[in-house]
C-alpha cells in the first residue's frame, strides 16, 4: 500500500513538473507575442518602417548600400530617387518582380539587372515604406499590402 502511494506521489510530482516545463514555453510565447503586440500598437507605417529596415539589410544593401547612395555605373540609388517618388507604381513591381532594361535614376542611366528577391507582398510593402521613408526620402502615402497584391507582372 506504501508503495502504490509512493508511485502515486511521483506520478503526480511529474505530473506537476511536466506542467510547469509547458508553461515556461507559453510564456516564452507570451513573450513573443507581446514583442509582436508592441510592434502593432505603433501606428501602422511606423510598425511597417521598422520590418521593413531589417528586410533592407538582408535584401538590398548589399547592393543600394546601407546610406541609399547605391554604387556609382552599377547599383542605383535608392536615396533621393526621382523614381522612387515619380514612378511609384513601377518601383513596386521592380521590387516585386524584378527590373532589368535601361533606366534613368537621377539623371544618370543605368542598364543592369535586379532579379527578384522572392518577397511576400508584406515584405515587398514593408521595404519598400521602409526605403520611402529613410535617409532623406519621405512619402506621404503608405505602401500597403493590397497595393502591392494588386500588381500584375
Ligand atoms: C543584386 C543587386 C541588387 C539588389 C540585392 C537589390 N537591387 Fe534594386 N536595383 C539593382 C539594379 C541593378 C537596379 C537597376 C536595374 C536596371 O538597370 O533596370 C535596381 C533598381 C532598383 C529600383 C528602381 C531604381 C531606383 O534606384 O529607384 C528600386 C526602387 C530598387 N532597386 C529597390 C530595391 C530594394 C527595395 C531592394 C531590396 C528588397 C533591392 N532593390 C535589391 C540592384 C539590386
Amino acid at each position: 500500500m506504501q508503495k502504490t502511494v509512493a508511485i502515486l506521489f511521483t506520478l503526480v510530482l511529474l505530473t506537476a513538473c511536466n506542467n510547469s516545463k509547458k508553461k515556461e514555453k507559453d510564456s516564452i510565447k507570451i513573450g513573443d507575442y507581446t514583442a509582436e503586440t508592441s510592434l502593432k500598437e505603433q501606428d501602422p507605417l511606423t510598425a511597417s518602417k521598422k520590418r521593413g529596415g531589417l528586410l533592407y539589410t538582408d535584401f538590398c544593401m548589399q547592393c543600394h548600400q546601407a546610406n541609399g547612395k547605391g554604387v556609382p555605373n552599377a547599383f542605383p540609388p535608392l536615396a533621393g530617387s526621382n523614381w522612387l517618388t515619380e514612378k511609384r507604381e513601377a518601383s513596386i513591381h521592380a521590387v516585386k518582380y524584378g527590373q532589368r532594361g535601361e533606366i534613368e535614376v537621377n539623371g544618370k542611366t543605368y542598364n543592369g539587372v535586379m532579379t527578384p528577391m522572392g518577397l511576400s507582398d508584406k515584405e515587398v510593402a514593408d521595404v519598400l515604406n521602409y526605403v520611402m521613408n529613410s535617409w532623406e526620402n519621405t512619402q506621404d502615402k503608405m505602401v500597403t499590402e493590397e497595393e502591392v497584391a494588386e500588381l500584375e507582372k
